[in-house]
């Protein structure tokens, strides 16, 4: 091993200081604020914390994040939404940010039927009738969910690697070695020591999971600091092994969902309009053609790969994301080209 002695060592410090203080400021390190509560009825009783803008009549787009994220994942889209006159939702999922549930016996699910259930159920507080349902990893699995059992609420669908509701039959099944060994969090989380190590430093594994998930994004200091506070909820860590637990059948779901949960194991299709993203950078939603996800769009569709883009889409491609949502309004009104977006 060389040591570099100390002063060499102290300039490149102030050579890299210096150069990260340059970059680390990106205009979408922001935060959406301010943020608004509202309460939701059934299934579950929550209050969701939410962020709202743009005019009160424009077309509403409901924006879903991923795990582990926040919503000010979609701080750049949301502009270049208002700016084309949309009316913008962003929520905060069950277990992050300020959302809470209000009452203590209400399970902590984090199943496929509650995320797509309370995207529904913020929609009615707010009495929009439909929306463009838009996500991306966790927020896939939520509007996925919510646009395959309700189509005339969810009207338009932008997400992430197009359709991952799960049919729960096929949870056993295995992957390829490569492929598990991706999921390794997966199989941590079934245990006490994962869910005790997330409670410990949510900081430090979102660190970990955006670096081994998305390896090629340089994502700032400042913006992980940003995302940590989302996860300091208290049902933070319970929905967060949920979610795997219940993919894995490790968790029993929710009794109020039982039979939305039933329906979504016959993977029923999506007949709205949709368009759909693939990240090349992703590590464990691997990109794919149209192909091997067609048989879930029975409606017109436009797939798109993203190429030097991980698993955060619109953070690390705002104007893609957004283009997104432009394309999905234009692919029922006769014009259904899907040129690059
Ligand atoms: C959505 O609701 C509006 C009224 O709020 C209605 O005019 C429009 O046709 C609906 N869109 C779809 C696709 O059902
Ligand atoms: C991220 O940083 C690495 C190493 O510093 C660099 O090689 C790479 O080009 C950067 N990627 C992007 C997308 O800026
Ligand atoms: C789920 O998958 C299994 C195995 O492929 C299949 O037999 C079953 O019919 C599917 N479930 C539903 C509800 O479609």
């Amino acid at each position: 091993m060389r040591l570099i002695p100390t002063a060499w060592a102290v300039a490149i410090l102030l050579l890299t200081s210096s150069t990260t203080q340059a970059t680390s400021s990106p205009p979408h390190s922001q935060r959406l604020s301010p943020l608004k509560q509202i309460t939701t009825a059934s299934p579950s009783l929550l209050s969701i914390e939410y962020y709202e803008d743009g005019p009160a009549d424009g077309e509403a787009v409901i924006l879903v994040h991923g795990f582990p994220f926040s919503i000010d994942s979609y701080a750049s889209v949301t502009p270049l939404l208002i700016d084309r006159g949309y009316r913008v939702i962003v929520s905060h999922l069950r277990g992050f940010g300020g959302t809470r549930f209000l009452h203590p016996n209400t399970p902590r699910s984090a199943e496929q039927a509650a995320l797509g259930s309370d995207i529904i159920a913020l929609m009615d507080a707010l009495n929009i009738k439909n929306a463009t349902c838009a996500g991306y990893d966790w927020g896939s699995v939520a509007v996925n969910s919510a646009t395959a059992l309700w189509p005339e609420r969810c009207t338009r669908m932008v997400a992430a690697n197009s359709y991952l509701v799960q049919n729960r039959s096929t949870a056993w099944v295995p992957s390829d070695p490569n492929t598990e060994a991706t999921m390794w969090y997966y199989y941590l989380f079934l245990t006490p020591r994962g869910a005790a190590g997330l409670a410990q430093s949510p900081k430090e594994w979102t660190r970990t999971l955006w670096t081994k998930n998305s390896p090629n994004w340089n994502f700032t200091e400042e913006y992980l600091d940003l995302t940590t506070t989302a996860l300091y909820n208290p049902d933070f860590v319970d929905i967060a092994v949920n979610f795997y637990r219940n993919r894995l059948l490790y968790a029993p779901g929710d009794p109020a969902f039982v039979d939305l949960a039933d329906r979504l194991d016959s993977q029923p299709p999506i007949t709205v309009p949709a368009v759909t993203l693939d990240p090349e950078e992703s590590v464990v939603l691997k990109p794919a053609d149209a192909s091997a996800s067609a048989k879930f769009f029975t409606g017109p569709r436009c797939h798109h790969r993203l190429p030097g883009i991980g698993e955060n889409i619109p953070y690390e491609a705002p104007q893609a994301f957004a283009n997104a949502i432009f394309q999905v309004h234009n692919l029922d009104n006769g014009d259904d080209e899907c040129g690059a977006i």
